[in-house]
């Protein structure tokens, strides 16, 4: 069994609700999740790895043995935070029971707190079959990166009137069956305001509104961990990849021009050859 020690609770994020706003940022790894652990309030190992991680150009990829393996990597690094871990592509659409299995397999060998898992009113009876049976859920409705293919890329969702009751009746069907929390994802602001209103739940936006009742970002995002391309709804508070780069090229140059390593890293540099050594 997996450690589960975190001090943040599922109920104490859904008491959340119109009230202070929750901090949220996704965490892949140990040393990320010791980084963060005090300063967030929701630590989400999304499925966003595949394509941060691992290079993937879509989430689709992104296995369950990967989430285990990068939830209890997570887990190792929390205490306070509440653990969210997301349920991949393929691993719960195709019945309750199967979701099920999935989400008790990555609560039980992860540790962590809840899962996520995106659709609207198609997993309504998922979310109640799951939430029914112990497991917190964290739905996602708006841009769900897994249906990329349906919606033909990442499209901002809730732009017309019909649009924006699909995103509302999607939002008050997760809420209604049971989840706990709400992220929404790439939704055109009014709409995802008023959701927020609508449902008695907390929302987590990413791409909707300052009126959710808290924000999620991808971390590598926010530190600027790459550089090709920033999305509207990112705002990066570091660059850190040129400072990387640098010290990469720097360590490269320096055992190129064998200024590494210098005594000082080395091992009875100092006391001269060992003769037991030298003989052999
Ligand atoms: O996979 C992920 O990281 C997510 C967030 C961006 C909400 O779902």
């Amino acid at each position: 069994m997996a450690k589960h020690k975190t001090a943040i609770t599922v109920p104490m994020i859904a008491a959340r609700k119109g009230s202070t706003p929750i901090v949220c940022l996704t965490a892949y790894t140990t040393p990320m999740a010791r980084l963060m652990d005090a300063h967030v309030d929701i630590m989400l190992v999304g499925d966003s790895l595949g394509m941060v991680l691992y290079g993937m150009e879509t989430t689709l990829g992104v296995t369950v043995d990967m989430m285990v393996n990068h939830g209890r990597a997570v887990m190792r690094g929390a205490e306070r935070a509440c653990v969210v871990v997301d349920l991949p592509f393929g691993s719960y659409q195709e019945s309750p029971a199967v979701a099920y299995r999935t989400a008790a397999r990555i609560l039980a060998e992860t540790g962590c707190d809840a899962v996520k898992l995106e659709g609207g009113v198609e997993m309504a009876e998922t979310i109640a079959y799951l939430t029914g049976r112990g497991v917190p859920v964290m739905g996602h409705v708006g841009l769900k990166p897994q249906s990329v293919r349906v919606m033909g890329g990442f499209a901002v969702q809730g732009k017309d009137e019909a649009a924006a009751q699909r995103v509302t009746e999607d939002a008050k069907a997760v809420a209604g069956a049971g989840a706990f929390a709400l992220v929404i994802e790439g939704t055109w602001e009014p709409v995802a305001r008023a959701i927020t209103t609508a449902v008695p739940v907390p929302t987590i936006g990413i791409g909707a509104s300052p009126a959710c009742d808290g924000q999620v970002l991808v971390s590598d995002d926010i530190l600027g961990l790459f550089g090709d391309f920033t999305p509207k709804f990112v705002k990066r508070y570091a660059e850190l990849a040129p400072d990387m780069e640098e010290a990469i090229k720097a360590y490269a140059d320096e055992v190129r021009a064998r200024a590494f390593p210098g005594e000082e890293h080395c091992f009875g540099a100092k006391r001269g050859p060992t003769p037991k050594l030298i003989k052999g």
